[in-house]
C-alpha cells in the first residue's frame, strides 16, 4: 500500500471556503475507498474564528448536499503544518501569497491554488469568498468545491505534479 498523502485546505477565516472544501473532498475520498491513503484538513491564514464551527450558511448547503461538516473546529495555520503535510492548497491569490510569505526552512509541503490543482487545467482560478455574499454565493462555491473534489479524486491530483 503507498503512503498516506495529506492535504491541507487553506482559505482566510477557516469557516467558509477552506471547511466546504474539506468536506466535499473527505466525501469524494470515501465514495472512492480513498479516505484512508488521503487525509484532509483546514486551516485559516487569520485568527479569528479559532475554535468556531463551520459558517452556519457553509454547514447548511453541505447538508443539502449530504456531506456533514458542522463538527468541524476553526484554527490558524501554522509552522508545523509546511512540514506535516504535502500539499497546502488555497482558495485563492491572498491566501497563497500569505502561506508564501510564512513558509519555513525544511518545509515539506508544496503549495499552490487549489482548483488549479484538483483540475489540473492550470488555469489561475481562485475561489471567491462567500462571507459578505449571500445563499448563492455559498452554492456556487460548494458546487466549485465539489466539482473540483470529485476531479482530484478521480486523476488523483496528489500524484501530480503542480500545474499552477
Ligand atoms: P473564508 O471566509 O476565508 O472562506 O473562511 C471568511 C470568513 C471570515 C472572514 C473572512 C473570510 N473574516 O474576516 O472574519
Amino acid at each position: 500500500m503507498s503512503q498516506q498523502v495529506r492535504l491541507l485546505i487553506i482559505c482566510l477565516g477557516n469557516i467558509c471556503r477552506s471547511p466546504m472544501v474539506e468536506g466535499a473532498l473527505r466525501h469524494r475520498l470515501r465514495q472512492a475507498g480513498l479516505q484512508d491513503q488521503v487525509v484532509v484538513d483546514s486551516a485559516g491564514t487569520g485568527g479569528w474564528h479559532v475554535g468556531q464551527a463551520p459558517d452556519p450558511r457553509a454547514i447548511a448547503i453541505a447538508a443539502a448536499n449530504g456531506v456533514d461538516i458542522s463538527s468541524f473546529s476553526g484554527r490558524q495555520l501554522k509552522s508545523d503544518d509546511f512540514r506535516q503535510f504535502d500539499w497546502l492548497l488555497c482558495a485563492d491569490s491572498s491566501n497563497l501569497r500569505e502561506v508564501a510569505r510564512r513558509s519555513v526552512a525544511h518545509a515539506r509541503a508544496r503549495y499552490g491554488l487549489f482548483l488549479p490543482w484538483a483540475l489540473g487545467n492550470g488555469e489561475h482560478t481562485e475561489i471567491p469568498d462567500p462571507y459578505t455574499g449571500g445563499r448563492a454565493d455559498f452554492r456556487r462555491v460548494w458546487e466549485m468545491a465539489d466539482q473540483a473534489a470529485l476531479a482530484a479524486v478521480r486523476r488523483r491530483a496528489w500524484t501530480a505534479p503542480i500545474e499552477a
